[in-house]
């Protein structure tokens, strides 16, 4: 039993922070695992050719590609993760975007985010507040570096379905749907839209929102 809540704790401690080679190998499953949640992300910013948009807690990746393609060679993406490991690891993957100044990415977390005020026209963080103690504070430090009107998405796991899930109690916050709903407003985030990805009362939340003008 244990040694159960040994791997459950370790692997918890990984999501949160991904390191080292299982870190690396974590996140080869999260881009393939997560791939349809982010695409409904980047889909519900709704952004174009040339626009400047961030993923915030990007982990292996997969929604910085999809956010590169969608704003084209004239665009900026901007990667933000806590864990230096998979900065690095998207540093060598995007190597070329990074060169050619499309890319910038920040080892850096949420609460205090080395991106100037109102630079963004959209972003999205997903399966990231699980993580983060002060909701309310993270969500402020994204609406400071928005542009007015631009969109903010965050991306959660139905909390009642990741309650059953072996590894949440391992430190992960699974706040109700309607406090992170309540926290976007209050910060000054109304919704616009709420998506779903997957079927049933516990599909993937896509919280669409923008930021007040
Ligand atoms: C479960 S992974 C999700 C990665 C990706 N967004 C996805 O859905 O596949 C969580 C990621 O958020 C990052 N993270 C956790 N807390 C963070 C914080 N406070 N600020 C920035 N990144 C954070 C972790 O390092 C990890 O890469």
């Amino acid at each position: 039993m244990d040694v159960r809540r040994d791997l459950m704790r370790a692997v918890a401690g990984q999501l949160g922070k991904p390191h080292g080679i299982a870190g690396r190998a974590l996140a080869r499953v999260l881009n393939k695992t997560n791939l349809e949640p982010m695409r409904a992300a980047v889909d519900a910013l709704e952004v174009g050719a040339g626009s400047t948009v961030a993923d915030l807690g990007f982990g292996g990746g997969a929604g910085l590609a999809l956010l590169l393609e969608r704003v084209g060679p004239q665009g900026r993406v901007l990667g933000l993760d806590l864990s230096p490991d998979m900065v690095s690891a998207a540093g060598r993957r995007f190597r070329r975007d990074v060169a050619a100044g499309r890319l910038l990415l920040h080892a850096a977390g949420l609460e205090a985010m080395p991106i100037q005020t109102a630079s963004l026209d959209a972003a999205i963080t997903v399966n990231t507040i699980y993580f983060v103690t002060d909701l309310d504070g993270v969500l402020r430090e994204c609406v400071r570096v928005l542009k007015p009107g631009g969109r903010f998405v965050v991306g959660l796991g139905d909390p009642a379905a990741m309650s059953h899930m072996p590894f949440t109690p391992f430190g992960f916050k699974l706040r109700p749907l309607s406090e992170v709903q309540t926290a976007l407003v209050t910060a000054g985030l109304p919704a616009i839209d709420h998506r779903r990805v997957g079927t049933g009362q516990r599909a993937f939340h896509v919280l669409v929102t923008r930021r007040v003008a």
